[in-house]
């Protein structure tokens, strides 16, 4: 072993040493910290309204949800939930239109306000979209999705870059009361096809190529193997990226018009023939928004499902809390919209609030280490939300690709995906917000929403912990218990009781939903992560159960071994698997940056055989080199 148990605990500690305080303000009144809750009786501070939203949860989320979003229909019931029986019900009764709530309220009010800021690949070449512009691309595509067939309860497939279209996409689904399901375009053909298989969509949404990090992607061509083994496709629309023409099929449907002249801002100028006026369907609260498949776990994709009102608006409240936003400011959320946090922070969460959300559609060392800075500078973002594997690529580029770009309109900065190591965190606080930039590590996952634990700067009184993800949002009552991993005990995160945010099952297998996550504490939501809580009730993440180790008696996660590597000079990335140690190269790591240890764990135990499915790695290469490595260590 590297290392022993008492180092790994001396680390733990310094981490707890160097407190980062926000706001030294004390007992200031709680419509300061959420206007929302001016009205709640008995509630005189933070602390009080924290307990307010767990204990009197009914009055907290009806009085937020009949605030921040705009009804068809008011719900009369606020929860009719049991975790035991994997029931979750949120605000039945209810009706409204999601798209309405992105757009249209917001069109009324401030028609030119910038709503998305797409920065394409090719660097300074943003395009920037008013909320006027965004609604009547919805309703174009909305129209054109139901003159073309696609009715209320289908679920239409978009494999698409992060772009306006994309977004239109998704929106105008909502529009017509479809649900999307957003397959990240990275994504082989076979992982494609199997989430349009399961998803039984008729309609596909694409474009003819992607361009990331300066590469051509054949996105069309993907989709066109892809769905050689999906009997349920009729119709696949196409929309162009870039100026090459790509060979149409009798199933595809051109969404462009012919232009003698094509911009580079072409995937704007589609379905300028279809009205810009489509009447919203009105959506009970609890039908389906959308499909989102987890990856890179083992066995087959889980289509987790999302449903209308109760997503939107935690979506929104996470959104505006946990990052501090205001109106007028610029949100940058630089993960694919392929993700959930794509689906959260870069679409739902700030459109619901009326902001500005940048898309990002390249790679964080395209065309050098200083694009996202270079990006900030230009856009003048005040939140940047990303995740610690760029961060910790980024750290070893140097501080002179930040030092070069003016960031002082930053205000907080975001992590997500996996826990962030100390020494990233304190390069991302002290380096790329120069000190003064709050740092929130947000923990969630597919399954809740939104962001469930996380430190918010705003408060009185908020202090944050490098490396932890601190405390748990409004609603969210997290609880620690004692389980057993292959013959560990080790402490495991649940959720005492339902928010509204959280996934209502997996599609074509809710029994599956419930064994999950319902069952292994009845009356709680079991996350598959372990934590831990400090004496001052901070909560930090020490990575998935089936992840802990166990060192010298110390029940360790791969976080914290993580951490401590990663502090060394020559090691830009780790992971650790029960004891056993082996440099490589590179990692096998899933396009969206974690780390697959189901793989490496197999190739330690010899077990080649059974790798299970690679379609979600970045490049299925590294595993070629990892298992000659272990061969060679043998
Ligand atoms: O293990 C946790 C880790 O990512 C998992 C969820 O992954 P996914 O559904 O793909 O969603 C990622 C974006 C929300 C969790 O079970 N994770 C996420 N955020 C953190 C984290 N681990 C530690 N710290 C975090 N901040």
């Amino acid at each position: 072993m590297w290392l022993s148990g008492g180092r790994m605990a001396s680390v733990g500690r310094q981490s707890f040493g160097s407190c980062f305080r926000v706001l030294g303000r004390r007992g200031c009144n709680t419509a300061a910290v959420m206007p929302e809750a001016a009205g709640f009786e008995g509630v005189s501070d933070r602390s009080d309204l924290q307990d307010f939203s767990v204990c009197s949860s009914d009055s907290f989320w009806a009085a937020v949800a009949r605030q921040r979003l705009s009804w068809i229909r008011p719900f009369h019931t606020v929860q009719d939930c049991d975790l035991s029986q994997g029931r979750i019900r949120w605000f039945e009764g209810g009706k409204l239109n999601v798209s309405v709530n992105c757009l249209d309220r917001h069109v009324h009010t401030c028609p030119e306000r910038v709503a998305v800021i797409w920065e394409r690949d090719e660097p300074k070449s943003e395009v920037k979209l008013s909320y006027r512009q965004l609604l009547e691309m919805t309703c174009r595509l909305g129209n054109l999705l139901r003159r073309r067939g696609v009715k209320k309860g289908d679920c239409v497939t978009i494999y698409m870059p992060p772009c306006p279209l994309a977004v239109a996409s998704m929106l105008a689904c909502a529009r017509i009361g479809a649900a999307h399901n957003v397959v990240f375009a990275g994504f082989s053909a076979d992982a494609l096809a199997e989430r349009i298989r399961d998803a039984q969509s008729s309609t596909v949404i694409t474009v003819n190529q992607g361009v990331r990090g300066g590469k051509v992607i054949e996105l069309k061509k993907t989709v066109d193997a892809a769905i050689q083994s999906c009997p349920t496709v009729q119709q696949v629309f196409v929309a162009m990226r870039t100026e090459n023409p790509v060979v149409m099929t009798a199933k595809d449907v051109a969404m462009e018009e012919v232009r003698g002249h094509i911009s580079n801002q072409n995937l704007l100028t589609v379905l300028t023939c279809e009205d810009t006026v489509c009447e919203p369907a009105g959506m009970d609260s609890e039908d389906t928004l959308f499909l989102l498949y987890t990856s890179g776990s083992t066995g087959k994709p889980k289509g987790l499902v999302h449903t209308q009102a109760g997503y939107l608006l935690y979506a929104a409240l996470t959104h505006r809390y946990v990052f501090s936003y205001h109106d007028g400011d610029v949100f940058s959320c630089v993960a694919d919209i392929g993700w959930i946090t794509g689906h959260s922070y870069s679409v739902y969460g700030p459109l619901a609030n009326g902001g500005t959300t940048v898309l990002f559609e390249s790679t964080p060392i395209y065309p050098d280490p200083g694009r996202y800075w270079e990006m900030v500078q230009r856009l003048k973002i005040n939140q940047f939300y990303g995740a610690p594997t760029a961060i910790r690529l980024l750290l070893k580029y140097g501080d002179k690709w930040v030092h070069k770009y003016d960031r002082s309109t930053l205000k907080t900065l975001g992590s997500v995906g996996e826990p962030i190591n100390t020494e990233a965190w304190e390069w991302y606080h002290r380096v790329v917000g120069q000190g003064r930039c709050p740092v929130v590590d947000t923990w969630w996952q597919t399954e809740t929403g939104g962001i469930c634990i996380a430190p918010r700067p705003a408060d009185p009184d908020a202090e944050i912990v490098p490396g932890m993800a601190m405390r748990p949002f409004f609603g969210i009552k997290p609880v620690l218990m004692d389980t057993e991993v292959y013959g560990s005990s080790c402490v495991s995160l649940c959720i005492a009781q339902p928010w509204p945010g959280m996934a209502r099952t997996i599609h074509n297998d809710p029994q599956r939903f419930t064994e999950t996550y319902c069952q292994p504490y009845p009356g709680y939501f079991f996350t598959g992560d372990g934590a831990y809580r400090s004496k001052e009730g901070y909560y930090q993440i020490t990575g998935r159960l089936d992840d802990v180790i166990n060192v010298s008696g110390h029940r360790i996660g791969t976080a914290e071994i993580e951490d401590v590597l990663n502090q060394c000079s020559a090691v830009a990335e780790s992971a650790q698997l029960f004891g056993f140690s082996q440099f490589a190269q590179r990692l096998p790591k899933t396009r969206s940056g974690k780390i697959m240890r189901r793989v490496l764990r197999k190739v330690v135990d010899s077990e080649l055989e059974g790798l299970g499915d690679l379609s979600t790695l970045d490049d299925p290469e590294v595993v070629q080199e990892i298992i000659q490595g272990h061969h060679d260590l043998l």
